[in-house]
């Protein structure tokens, strides 16, 4: 009998940058489109999975027949990725996360002075990092966007977020891009560069590793 190789598994997919706000009318956040975390989220629905896609926002419309859950800041984002995450098999956090906000949100929109303004940023939750923590059996994908040293910082994010599988680009390549150039690195230490190819195709490489990882693992 013909099954698809993701049949029946449950999968969370992360997208798209978050915003952190400053006052009612502004905010910080970063480059990402939420292409690779969209594509992802429909080569997962067409591989059979139930697929849940968490996206901050992203001018993407949402991918048919599945259920997409729209968040704004890293806070919220992290809230709806920990309610489902007992249940989930599979979690793909192809999402850039904001590592700061701003310490506190101005109620009204903070006005021009002549001098400068300085707003002083804390550390967001690393939801990764957290979900690696504690992880039972689901397996987890991170992604990592690095400017150097991209082999030497992928091998740390992996370990130190217990990560099945990370997959690096060089910043320059990827972002907001339809193609990216990806090297993937796995837990049990190798790993395998991939030429240029569209984000629809890594897609479809990162659904097929997943659900061999899922079969070795005995899931
Ligand atoms: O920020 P960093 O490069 O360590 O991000 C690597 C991975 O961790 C990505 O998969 C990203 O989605 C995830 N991440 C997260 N929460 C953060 C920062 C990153 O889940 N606050």
């Amino acid at each position: 009998k013909f099954t698809l190789p993701l049949a029946g598994k449950k999968i969370l997919v992360t997208a798209g940058p978050t915003r952190e706000a400053l006052d009612p009318i502004r905010f910080f956040s970063n480059q990402s489109s939420g292409k690779m975390g969209y594509a992802i989220a429909e080569a997962a629905g067409e591989a059979g999975a139930d697929v849940t896609l968490i996206s901050g926002p992203s001018a993407l419309s949402d991918p048919s027949g599945i259920s997409v859950i729209r968040v704004t800041s890293a806070d919220e984002m992290r809230r709806e990725v920990l309610a489902r995450y007992e249940h989930a098999d599979a979690v793909i956090k192809a999402a850039a996360v904001a590592d700061y906000r701003p310490e506190s949100v101005s109620g009204s929109k903070i006005k021009k002075a002549d001098g400068p303004l300085l707003v002083k940023m804390v550390r967001n939750p690393d939801i990764l990092m957290e979900l690696g923590r504690i992880k039972k059996s689901q397996l987890l994908v991170g992604f990592a966007a690095e400017t150097e040293q991209l082999e030497d910082n992928a091998r740390a994010k992996l370990e130190k977020k217990h990560l099945d599988l990370l997959i690096a680009n060089h910043a320059a390549d990827g972002f907001a891009k339809d193609t990216n150039k990806v090297t993937f690195f796995f837990a049990d230490g190798h790993q395998k560069a991939y030429g240029e190819m569209p984000k629809k195709e890594i897609a479809e490489k990162i659904c097929r590793t997943v659900s061999e990882l899922m079969e070795t693992s005995g899931q």
